[in-house]
C-alpha cells in the first residue's frame, strides 16, 4: 500500500491515535451478533496498521480496549480478548517481517493470564523492531492513567528523590504510559460520536482531532486517506497566531 498521491509524504503525522467505535451498531445493523463487528474490527485493524507501516507513520496507538470496557457482558468481554489474543499469535511473523514494535498502554496486569502472556511474548519478541510503533491501549484509561502518575510523582517527593520545583511537563510525561512515545498528531474516532471517552486526556492537548461517522469495521485505506487529508489542511498553531507559525 504505497502512500496515495492524494497525501503529501513530507507531512506524514508521526503519532495517530484512534478510537475504534461503531463494532456493534454496525453488527447489529446487519443483524449479526455484536462480535461479528469485533471480528470484522480486526480485518480493520489488519489494513489500518498495513497503511501505517507503509506511509511512515511512527506510532499507531489503537484504543482496543477501555477501563470501562470490563463492565460489558463477560461473554463479550470474552471474546474481545480471544480476538486479541488471535491477532497477536497470527500477526507476531508479519509484525517480525514488516518491522513493527508492538507497545501497549494501561493497566494490562488486569487481562486473562493467557492473553497477557501472548501480549509480553509479542513484545518480547518484537522490541527492537523500528518502522512503527504498534501501540495498544488495553485495560486503558486516561484518569487511572493520571492518578497513576501522581502516586508515582509522590512517592518520589516522599522518598526525596524529587524536588516539588522540578514538576513540569516533562516529568508527569515520564510517568504515564505513554513515556518515550511522542504526542498523537492525529486523534480519529470512528462510529459517529465526537467524544474522547478517557482517551489520552493528557496527550491529545494539542492532537487534532477527527470525528467520522464511518463505523469501524468499514474504516479502511480510502477513510484513512481522507482523515489524513483533512488533518494535512489545518494548521498547527500551538496557541500562537497564524503569521507567527508562517514565519517559522
Ligand atoms: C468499540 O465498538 C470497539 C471496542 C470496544 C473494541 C475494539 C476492538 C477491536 C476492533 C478488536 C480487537 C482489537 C485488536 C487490536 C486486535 P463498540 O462495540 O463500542 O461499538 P458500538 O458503539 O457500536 O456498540
Amino acid at each position: 500500500m504505497p502512500v496515495p498521491d492524494t497525501l503529501d509524504q513530507l507531512f506524514i503525522p508521526r503519532h495517530v491515535a484512534i478510537i475504534m467505535d461503531g463494532n456493534g451498531r454496525w453488527a447489529k445493523r446487519q443483524h449479526k451478533p455484536r462480535l461479528y463487528g469485533h471480528k470484522v474490527g480486526v480485518d480493520s485493524v489488519q489494513e489500518i496498521v498495513e497503511c501505517a507501516t507503509e506511509w511512515g507513520i511512527e506510532v499507531l496507538t489503537l484504543y482496543a480496549f477501555s477501563t470501562e470496557n470490563w463492565k460489558r457482558p463477560a461473554d463479550e468481554v470474552g471474546g474481545l480478548m480471544g480476538l486479541l489474543k488471535n491477532y497477536l499469535q497470527k500477526e507476531l511473523s508479519r509484525m517480525v517481517k514488516n518491522d513493527i514494535r508492538l507497545t501497549c498502554i494501561g493497566d494490562i496486569e488486569n487481562l486473562p493470564t493467557d492473553v497477557l502472556e501472548v501480549l509480553r511474548n509479542t513484545m518480547q519478541e518484537t522490541r527492537d523492531n523500528r518502522k512503527l510503533t504498534l501501540n495498544l491501549a488495553l485495560s486503558y484509561g486516561g484518569r487511572a492513567e493520571l492518578i497513576r502518575a501522581v502516586k508515582n510523582i509522590i512517592n518520589k517527593v516522599d522518598s526525596g528523590r524529587l524536588q516539588i520545583d522540578e514538576i513540569d511537563e516533562r516529568l508527569i510525561d515520564s510517568q504515564l504510559y505513554t513515556a518515550g512515545l511522542p504526542d498523537p498528531d492525529l486523534l480519529i474516532r470512528t462510529g459517529g460520536e465526537a467524544r474522547l471517552s478517557n482517551f489520552l486526556l493528557w496527550q491529545a492537548s494539542y492532537a487534532e482531532i477527527y470525528f467520522t461517522d464511518i463505523m469501524w469495521p468499514e474504516f479502511r485505506q480510502a477513510a484513512f486517506t481522507r482523515a489524513i487529508i483533512e488533518y494535512q489542511g489545518r494548521e498547527r498553531r500551538f496557541g500562537k497566531t497564524s503569521a507567527q507559525i508562517k514565519s517559522g
